[in-house]
């Protein structure tokens, strides 16, 4: 399935395209014609992404370092020409880690992890393509979570971090217009490989890897829907196309379920579980 166009033509650095969400979107993208760079901190991602072909060209870094999203930048524009939008979507999550829970001698870095790369790294990436943005009115699209909106999307260290990546999405949409748009992707919960914090010792879990976690999603959202990343691609190609979204900047496609329209759970609906799932 194609957008009939309406990115064909356009070069694209997304940060985190390795797997999961990004990965889906880079693919999609070289599917509407679109030339793809790629900054992402896995070496086997980046191998896979270069044996694409020539729409795409992957770059190992990290994106808590300005240099490293300064090298992609720069072999981007090398190989094609220019860059029209920026999509950020590295990140990691803390699996559900309470305050409580938070260890009180790994909090400080698990904090410091958990803000460099969720919202530090989505700074720095638009710190780095900004010259190139402003040289094409080029267009910026973050990637938030359902838990920069609702509690309970993680615990307190990734909830927090999604709620910086909307206010920082906010705050550039204001800062950068009228010549370059921000907005943001809100997913909600996905089947990926998403990993938790080193720092926390979860960089080797998957969220992938939990046990019935399409279930586990499902009856989270009045849809029942446990997304893959292939569902949330479409809002990116819309949020990234120049041309349809002239007038859009400082807006999220919350593509997650419905769960803003969930409102209270009915009271006389029976068990927990049927109060979401029966509605
Ligand atoms: N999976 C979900 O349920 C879900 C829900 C809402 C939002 N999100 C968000 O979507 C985004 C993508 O997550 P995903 O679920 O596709 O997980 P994922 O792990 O499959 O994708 C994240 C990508 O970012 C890369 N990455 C991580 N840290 C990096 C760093 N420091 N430098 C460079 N690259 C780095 C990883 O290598 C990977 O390719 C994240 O921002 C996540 O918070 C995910």
């Amino acid at each position: 399935m194609t957008s009939a166009g309406w990115i064909s033509d356009k070069v694209v650095l997304i940060v985190g395209g390795g797997t999961g969400i990004g990965r889906a979107v880079v693919e999609q993208f070289v599917t509407e014609g679109a030339s793809v760079g790629v900054l992402d901190r896995s070496p086997t991602a980046v191998t896979e992404l270069n044996s694409l072909g020539s729409a795409v060209l992957a770059v190992e870094g990290d994106a808590r370092n300005l240099a490293d999203h300064r090298v992609a930048v720069a072999a981007t524009v090398e190989r094609y020409g220019r860059i029209d939008v920026l999509i950020t979507c590295a990140g990691i999550f803390d699996y559900f880690t309470s305050l409580e829970e938070l260890d009180e001698n790994t909090i400080d870095s698990a904090f410091a992890e958990m803000f460099d790369i969720n919202v530090k790294g989505s700074m720095l990436a638009v710190k780095a393509a900004l010259p190139e943005l402003k040289k094409t009115g080029g267009n910026v699209v973050l990637t938030i979570s359902n838990a920069g909106f609702y509690p309970g999307g993680g615990g307190p260290l990734y909830t927090a971090s999604k709620f910086a990546v909307r206010g920082l999405m906010l705050q550039l949409s204001s800062e950068l217009a009228p010549h370059i748009r921000v907005n943001a992707v809100a997913p909600g919960g996905t089947v990926t490989a998403l990993r938790g914090a080193d720092a926390l010792g979860m960089s080797g879990q998957q969220l992938a890897d939990v046990p019935d976690i399409a279930d586990l999603i499902r009856v989270t959202n009045p849809l029942n829907v446990a997304s893959v990343p292939a569902d949330h691609v479409w809002a990116y190609v819309y949020l990234a196309s120049k041309e349809r979204t002239r007038s859009v900047t400082g807006c999220v496609i919350h593509s997650d379920g419905g769960l803003e329209s969930r409102g209270l759970v009915r009271l006389d609906a029976g068990s927990a579980a049927g109060d979401v799932t029966g509605r």
